[in-house]
């Protein structure tokens, strides 16, 4: 039987990544040229530089990928891009360059939703098990999600404002901690200790998340603490928003395990980095018979060795699109096959 190269593209906010898996588990070529480093001047990712900079990096990251890989195009079996959620500009990047291949080689396109991608980067440790809670939480993303099998997404809550890293970055930029601010965030509470008491919106029941309330709330005390002419304990600040963003995020989460009978935990999305949730994620469900899976620091930032690997299973599927397939910057995860 011929090999399956699915020859994956990832160009939805600051990293142009281009990736190539053989046989669904063999990455031939994994490559990320990222942004942060020009968007860390302005405090946050600019849509408009990051496009421009997608369009000059592209090509470049293509030959190194296929120079890495040692293959050629017409080697390729399939294109999977990144078609949304993300940034608009960013996304018609990848997708002009996935297209133009297709079309060129005569190769099936096949779009990717990006959140799909961050939960089957977990793939590169160990299978997934079903059913499996997957809680993805990234820049522009709080999801829970519930898969019963491969390629099912069951949205069981999500955020009805700001996403998780949103509100890590925006109470780093207050503070003045540099951009991606959780990482800051992260490595500074380390020093710090939860003296500062903030509020726990959407305390309830549901599964749904709202930060923009514990962002707000941030915003507001160093305003207070600033006309009162007194000094914010930056550290302990950290330390005290860290924990209350992350507990909040699996005590609302985890009785879903018990609710959905679920086997497998799966961590997905950039702020999976983050040390404090990774820790607490499996001292929580120690005693719980469910598997946890911690994704490897690589697998948590955005990288289009993920998107292939849903490329993989979406190619056994044939879900391939025309050559009129656009981005869509709002596409949700239950309907990555309606493009
Ligand atoms: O997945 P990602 O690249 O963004 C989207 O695709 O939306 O994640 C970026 C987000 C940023 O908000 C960044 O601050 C956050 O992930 N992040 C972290 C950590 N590392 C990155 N948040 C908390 N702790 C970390 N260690």
């Amino acid at each position: 039987m011929a090999d399956k190269i699915i020859l994956g593209i990832e160009s939805s906010c600051d990293e142009t990544a281009i990736s190539i898996l053989k046989n669904d588990t063999e990455l031939l070529a994994n490559v990320v040229s990222t942004q942060i480093a020009v968007h860390k001047k302005y405090g946050g990712v600019m849509p408009e530089i990051a496009s421009r900079l997608h369009v000059e990096n592209i090509g470049v990251v293509l030959k190194e990928a296929l120079d890495t890989a040692g293959i050629t195009m017409e080697e390729v079996s399939a294109i999977a891009v990144t078609s949304g959620p993300g940034l608009i500009g960013a996304l018609h990047v990848g997708l002009q360059c996935a297209k133009t291949l297709a079309l060129m080689y005569h190769k099936p396109l096949i779009p990717v939703h990006h959140l799909s991608g961050h939960i089957y980067a977990n793939e590169y440790v160990k299978p997934l098990v079903f059913p499996c809670l997957c809680i993805v939480v990234s820049g522009g993303n709080t999801e829970l999600v519930v898969m019963d099998k491969h390629l099912s997404f069951n949205v069981i809550g999500e955020t009805r404002d700001d996403a998780i890293g949103e509100a890590f970055d925006k109470v780093a930029r207050v503070v003045g901690l540099s951009y991606p601010g959780g990482v800051s965030i992260d490595r500074l509470s380390k020093e710090g200790k939860h003296t500062y008491n903030l509020p726990r919106p959407l305390n309830d029941h549901t599964y749904d998340y709202s930060y923009s309330g514990i962002k707000t709330a941030v915003i507001n005390l160093v305003n207070k603490l600033k006309q009162k002419g007194e000094e914010v304990n930056v550290p302990d600040l950290a330390r005290s928003f860290q924990d209350t963003a992350i507990d909040l995020l699996l005590d609302k989460a985890l009785p879903a395990v018990d609710e959905y009978n679920i086997k497998q935990v799966v961590l997905a999305g950039g702020v999976s980095a983050n040390s404090y949730l990774r820790e607490q994620v499996v001292k929580r469900l120690e005693n719980k018979p469910v598997d946890v899976v911690i994704p490897p620091i690589w697998c948590t930032t955005d990288n289009a060795a993920m998107i292939a690997k849903v490329g993989s299973y979406l190619y056994d599927e044939k879900v391939f699109a025309p050559l009129s397939l656009s981005a869509n910057p709002c596409w949700k995860i239950e309907d990555y096959r309606k493009f």
